[in-house]
């Protein structure tokens, strides 16, 4: 027995940045970015704390699942940084919503989602919960150079929800990493200002090698769509709804090429919102099912890569 999705929510910042209003203070073009990220526009923490926005798309999800925040038995929060290092995220939500059970977040970069998938299912098949709240909440925004056009163009930020319930839905996972601390890497924010810190503070923003992390993305995302579907006792073929990571339109074309998946079945929303590390798998979810485009018993594969270097893939029926 492991799980069903049961809700889904979601919660943006309201300022939207398009191409056009980066390309007033960094050396580049809607052109540029868009042909090389088919990103158009993201949104931007302004006003609002990343707090607020996880609370919210929470309860969006829960209100969908028909689910009382006191009757959930878990919750998770992937993200890299909520707005304190204490309480976690998963805490902040669950006095929000009124949730006593055990909540804690969870660091796997862009595959979050998939890793709190995977916990929650190990929690279900314990025994230990039968209603779980998956959070993620990136201010990527608040991570990066802006300065820096090679990396700041794409990103944005927001937040994402769903509510799994123990019943036939998932039908396999496959989490991965291959470590490497270089080609993406984010150090700490705040100053090392103890008296006796001898250790030289790192440049506190994103650097990434693109050529890279294109590289094993694409390799990366093929690889655990073959491992998860072998683990289902699929192929590809038979998977009716992709949800890739939303990093690169390109990485999603590269690595979804050799598997002559028809492009229709592959949901992307990438040029209104960038990448939103763990968040984009959730908000592509959920804008998907409130557009009622999944039908029950269609088979959903989540495949996405992140700093770590982690990779992971998922496939759930749709249950609804
Ligand atoms: N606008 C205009 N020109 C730019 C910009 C920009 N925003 N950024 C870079 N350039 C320039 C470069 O300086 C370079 O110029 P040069 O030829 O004079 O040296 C030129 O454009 C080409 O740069 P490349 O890096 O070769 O461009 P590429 O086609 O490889 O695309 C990109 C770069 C989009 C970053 C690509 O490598 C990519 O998508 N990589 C994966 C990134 C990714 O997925 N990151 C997410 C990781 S997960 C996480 O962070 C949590």
């Amino acid at each position: 027995m492991s799980f069903f999705i049961a809700g889904t929510g979601r919660a943006m910042p309201e300022k939207i940045v398009t191409n056009d209003d980066l390309a007033k203070f960094l050396d580049t073009s809607d052109e540029w970015i868009f042909t090389r990220t088919g990103i158009r526009r993201r949104r931007v923490l302004t006003h609002e704390r990343l707090d607020d926005l996880a609370v919210a798309s929470a309860r969006a999800a829960l209100a969908d699942a028909g689910t009382a925040g006191a009757d959930v038995d878990l919750i998770l929060c992937a993200t890299m940084r909520g707005d304190t290092y204490t309480p976690s995220l998963a805490c902040t939500v669950a006095e929000a919503v009124g949730a006593t059970c055990p909540a804690f977040d969870l660091n796997a970069a862009c595959v979050g989602v998939l890793y709190c998938m995977e916990v929650a299912d190990s929690f279900i098949a314990a025994g230990k919960a039968e209603t779980v709240l998956i959070v993620s909440a990136e201010a990527m925004s608040k991570l990066l150079d802006w300065t820096d056009r090679a990396s700041c163009v794409l990103f944005g930020d927001g937040s994402g929800a769903m509510v799994v319930k123990k019943g036939e839905g998932r039908l396999a996972g496959v989490l991965s990493t291959k470590p490497d601390s270089h080609v993406i890497r984010m150090p700490n924010f705040e100053g090392l200002n103890s008296p006796y810190n001898a250790v030289e503070q790192e440049k506190q923003a994103m650097h990434m090698d693109g050529g890279e992390v294109y590289k094993f993305a694409v390799n990366a995302m093929g690889s655990r769509i073959e491992d998860v579907c072998a683990r289902a006792g699929l192929t590809p073929a038979d998977i009716d709804w992709y949800l890739p990571h939303q990093a690169n339109i390109r990485i999603i074309d590269a690595s979804l090429k050799k598997f002559k998946i028809d492009k229709s079945k592959v949901l992307t929303n990438i040029a209104d919102y960038g990448n939103m590390s763990a968040t984009s798998v959730m908000v592509l979810l959920d804008e998907f099912a409130k557009k009622g485009t999944f039908r029950k018993g269609d088979k959903l594969l989540f495949v996405a890569f992140g700093a770590g270097l982690t990779s992971g893939a998922e496939i759930v029926a749709w249950q609804r």
